[in-house]
């Protein structure tokens, strides 16, 4: 039986990409945010993952606005890098699941989640700065599993939807048959805006109130309407649905491994989280 050994949540701003191009990770402006990272690797060599189950928003190259799915799921034997902005950096491609894919499709329909099953699907930074951070050599020791949430166009889901399908995930991966450890990444956030008159809009004050309730009180957001969420974290911030998703494949009682906040990295106020199952 497969078994999730843990979380991690993390922003993932593109200009992070160009940083580890440029070998940045000990500048000033950097440092902050990539100090973040150690703690999270080692925390990845003791649970050794075979699985990462990435939870992120596709930020308009799977998917644009003519045709937005609210939950997709990726099953294709492999997923390549189609970034935007900073070019499309030469990393590996990313190793599939099809067979885990379609059991949690699977799964999942049965569970009333009538998701998007994606045979085909290109990824962005959202997916991959997150690997990047965790496994910095860039050979990943992991099969994938995408799910792509909508944060971008409304309707969004709410945050309790959100949470709701973290728990059918975990109800579908732990009926996966294979002794296999999982992980599970919600990427994103937290708060920022790129548009319109608020743009560089930050709200330290709910970042870090929704980073204690991750650990201690998980469906505190799902009180809030997405309308809300992006008045309070920002047209962006309301990427934090993924870390709901996350959170809710993790039992209600987590141990928080290590958390790391800082503003800004871009327009972004970032925040990263390493939440295990408590014993
Ligand atoms: C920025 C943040 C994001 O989450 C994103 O997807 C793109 C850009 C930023 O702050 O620059
Ligand atoms: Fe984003």
């Amino acid at each position: 039986m497969a078994r999730i050994v843990g979380a991690i949540t993390t922003s993932h701003v593109p200009a992070i990409g160009g940083a580890i191009a440029k070998g940045l990770q000990q500048d000033p402006y950097w440092k902050p945010f990539f100090d973040g990272f150690p703690p999270a690797r080692d925390w990845l060599a003791k649970v050794k993952p075979e699985i990462v189950v990435m939870v992120y928003n596709d930020h308009g190259l799977n998917f644009f606005l003519d045709k937005m799915p609210t939950f997709a799921i990726g099953a294709a034997g492999e997923y390549r890098n189609a970034d935007e902005g900073w070019g499309i950096p030469t990393v590996k491609p990313f190793r599939g699941d099809p067979e885990l894919s379609w059991h949690i499709i699977e799964k999942l329909v049965e569970d009333e989640f009538d998701v998007v099953s994606c045979q085909e699907m290109v990824v962005d930074h959202a997916f991959t700065l997150p690997m990047a951070l965790c496994w910095p050599d860039q050979n990943w020791p992991v099969r994938t599993v995408p799910v792509v949430v909508n944060t971008v166009q409304a309707p969004l889901p709410s945050a309790a939807r959100c949470y709701k399908l973290g728990n059918a995930l975990a109800r579908a991966i732990a009926s996966w048959p294979k002794d296999e450890r999982v992980v599970v990444m919600g990427t994103g956030g937290l708060s920022h805006q790129l548009d319109g008159e608020r743009a560089g809009f930050i709200n330290k004050e709910f970042d870090l109130k929704f980073m204690d309730s991750m650990v201690n009180d998980p469906a505190w957001a799902t009180k809030y309407s997405t309308v809300e969420l992006v008045e309070l974290s920002g047209t962006q911030g309301v990427e934090l649905l993924n870390w709901m998703v996350a959170r809710g494949t993790l039992p209600e009682k987590v141990k928080k491994q290590h958390s790391n906040y800082h503003i800004p990295i871009s327009n972004t106020a970032t925040g990263m989280m390493v939440l295990e199952p408590a014993a």
